[in-house]
């Protein structure tokens, strides 16, 4: 009888020291609140071509981006280049193509119906960025309930932006790699150097091209990466909610008018 009440106890127990781990190793992640957030959040184009300029000017030097393909800049609720507009960009990165030089394979421009390039030879080793901004949780607890990804999402682009921005500029040698004290990073010390100062890029859209403007772009930008259709699967969701709401109004009704005859079937009170 006491049973339930006991593993539950044990549970919490053995959860709690987990919960406060976790809490422990992660680092101090800002709220942002995007423009794709919430039920009827959609991408802010204009948001995501600066972003797109920040990924290929600063980042794609060392980090791929292999599962993103280019055409995809073109597609509705994107950044929503012109086709000469990606064309243009695809040729400024080369791809290896297995089929060139009699099947020895060799290097060509990139094309409009290439994945952006993988990116294998930066020292030290970058990780692509493809679906980083959903293998990447920022908020997490309190106490390993996940409440706070319920109201505040699931922080992957907000930790990208808090990492970014995160660097104290202090510095550290170590067996011959360098690594870079940051605020957001779990462990605190990265081996990325920092990327952004103001001015880092010359926006083609004219906005100022702060720390935190680039950031913050080119986090949303990896959020469309990983995740294009987003608005699509938004639609669906509010869709299928709102025939659930009328095929209940209509159940309700049916279920009524069914009974009805037994209800009131005479004698019965
Ligand atoms: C000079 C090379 C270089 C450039 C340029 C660079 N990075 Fe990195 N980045 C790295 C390396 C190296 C790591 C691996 C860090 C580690 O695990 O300690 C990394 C890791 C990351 C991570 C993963 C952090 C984690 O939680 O594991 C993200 C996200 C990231 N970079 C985003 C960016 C963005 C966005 C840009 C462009 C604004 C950028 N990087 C530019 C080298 C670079």
């Amino acid at each position: 009888m006491f049973r339930p009440i006991a593993l539950a106890a044990a549970a919490a127990l053995a959860l709690a020291p987990l919960a406060a781990g976790a809490a422990g190793e992660t680092g101090h992640v800002e709220d942002i609140d995007f423009s794709f957030e919430g039920m009827f959040g959609t991408y802010d184009k204009a948001q995501l071509q600066r972003g797109t300029q920040v990924y290929v000017e600063v980042c794609a030097s060392c980090h791929g981006m292999k599962f993103v393909p280019f055409r995809s800049l073109t597609e509705p609720g994107g950044p929503e280049f012109t086709e000469e507009q990606v064309k243009e960009l695809a040729s400024t990165f080369t791809v290896w193509d297995p089929t060139l030089f009699d099947g020895e394979g060799d290097f060509r421009p990139a094309s409009f119906n290439d994945n952006f390039p993988e990116n294998n030879l930066a020292v030290p080793p970058a990780p692509d960025l493809s679906v980083m901004a959903k293998a990447r949780a920022g908020f997490h607890g309190p106490y390993g309930t996940g409440l706070n990804q319920l109201f505040k999402g699931m922080g992957g682009p907000e930790y990208i932006y808090s990492m970014l921005i995160g660097f104290t500029g202090e510095d550290m040698e170590m067996a011959g790699s360098f690594f870079y004290e940051n605020t957001a990073f779990p462990g605190g010390w990265i081996s990325m150097a920092p990327q952004l100062f103001d001015d880092r890029v010359i926006y083609d859209d004219g906005t100022p091209a702060t720390e935190e403007q680039m950031a913050e772009d080119v986090s949303a930008f990896l959020m469309w990466a990983a995740e294009p259709k987003m608005m699509q699967r938004k639609q669906m969701g509010i869709t299928a909610m709102l025939f659930l709401s009328v095929f209940a109004v209509l159940l309700y009704l049916t279920n009524k008018r069914l009974w009805m005859p037994v209800k009131h079937r005479e004698g019965d009170g």
